[in-house]
């Protein structure tokens, strides 16, 4: 017999074998049944803004590709998490536990999603991290099955520590909540900052989400450092800016910040906000097809402008969607969409970036000035900036 005849009765002995077996079980991808993602975000207190542009970027993603990604519809199950640690570990185990999710996405303070990425490290549970910065998350708690479309704290503060030095500073005064977020991010500016010379003489800070300000704008009069760099967000960033104008520290005290104290904030900021110079992984008028498509759709979809949270949302369903891309929809084949997903470029609005080993986005950070309102992109402070991962073993 020749090679080809071979071949061919080894084919029909295999289908003979394969029609005496019963049906294998249709795996869920074969079914085409729906991809549970649970949307763990806030849809309460200052973060709340934040966690509703993050739903509008995810959906709007989802939504342009007719509601599925790699053929399969994609489900929501919702929680609000708060913004609050406390209830973190219970709200994201129902979502794992009881609702039997596929992928979790969320969320936006730092303190839930390390309880997100301690319960998913645990169960195994996809997780995408469409906000939190804690460096943690790259870093010791790293795990295979746990990305970020955002940044690290470490990053806008690293990036600002060079531009405020730079830019002839010397003594400066952070100012920040205490916990993770704040931390980190006057961590990575004090470490930059210093490196180039600089020094950071006082750290001032209060327990998250107060907004009692005033008593540490009077130590920061009294103080007269050369700047000031910050962390707030959400609707505390919306009044740290105005006490700081209110305070009679505008124009005084150059004030300096991670992007986000003026990200999604600007219409309720109004004047106090203008001129403010920050560093962020987005920015108005960057002008490129892609951002431009982007805020074109969301604008259209929402009535509203884009802000960074939106970007995030939006690039953390394609991300989902990068890695269903190479599983053929199939969830089950974890391995490969883990090492899919890691060595693809994420084509964001933001520009196209990658993964650190550790799946943090390898990343421009923008420094940004504030025109009327819109953070205008005015250069790029730190390019293709990685978060070092510190800790992470994987
Ligand atoms: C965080 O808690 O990590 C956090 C919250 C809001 C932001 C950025 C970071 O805008």
């Amino acid at each position: 017999m020749n090679r080809r005849i071979v071949a061919r009765t080894g084919w029909l002995m295999l289908a003979a074998v394969a029609a005496a077996l019963p049906a294998p079980e249709p795996s869920r991808a074969a079914e085409g049944a729906k991809i549970k993602v649970g949307l763990m975000l806030p849809a309460t207190g200052t973060y709340a803004a934040l966690g509703t542009a993050i739903e509008n970027g995810f959906r709007l993603y989802v939504q342009e590709r007719g509601g599925k990604l790699a053929g399969r519809e994609i489900e929501f199950v919702r929680v609000d998490d708060e913004s609050d640690p406390a209830k973190a570990t219970d709200n994201v185990n129902k979502l794992i536990k009881r609702d039997h999710v596929d992928v979790l996405v969320g969320s936006v303070h730092s303190g839930v999603a390390m309880a997100m990425a301690k319960a998913a490290k645990d169960s195994g549970t996809l997780l995408i991290v469409p906000n939190a910065g804690a460096d943690a998350i790259t870093g010791s708690m790293c795990a295979p099955n746990i990305f970020r479309s955002s940044f690290s704290n470490w990053q806008p503060g690293y990036a600002m520590g060079e531009v405020v030095a730079k830019r002839g500073h010397r003594n400066v005064v952070t100012i920040t909540w205490k916990y993770a977020a704040g931390d980190e991010s006057v961590g990575g500016f004090r470490e930059a900052f210093e490196k180039a010379g600089g020094k950071v003489v006082k750290e001032l800070s209060l327990p998250f989400p107060n907004v009692e300000f005033q008593p540490l704008l009077t130590e920061i009069a009294a103080t007269k450092p050369d700047a000031v760099y910050t962390f707030f967000a959400g609707g505390g960033a919306v009044k740290f800016v105005k006490d700081y104008a209110a305070a009679g520290l505008k124009g005084k005290i150059p004030l300096y910040g991670a992007g986000f104290l003026t990200d999604g904030t600007l219409e309720a900021q109004g004047p106090d906000a203008e001129g403010l110079l920050t560093t962020l992984h987005y920015a108005d008028g960057l002008n490129t097809p892609r951002d431009a498509a982007f805020r074109q759709s969301y604008a259209k979809t929402f009535k509203l402008p884009p802000d960074v949270y939106a970007v995030q949302g939006y690039d953390a369903a394609q991300m989902l969607a990068v890695g269903l891309a190479a599983v053929n929809g199939d969830l089950g084949r974890k391995a490969e969409f883990i090492a899919a997903l890691g060595k693809a470029p994420i084509e964001s609005p933001r520009a196209t970036f990658t993964l650190s080993p550790s799946h943090n986005p390898v990343q421009d950070i923008y420094l940004r000035q504030v025109v009327g309102k819109e953070n205008k992109v005015i250069g790029v402070a730190s390019k293709a900036l990685a978060d070092p991962g510190r800790g992470c073993k994987l």
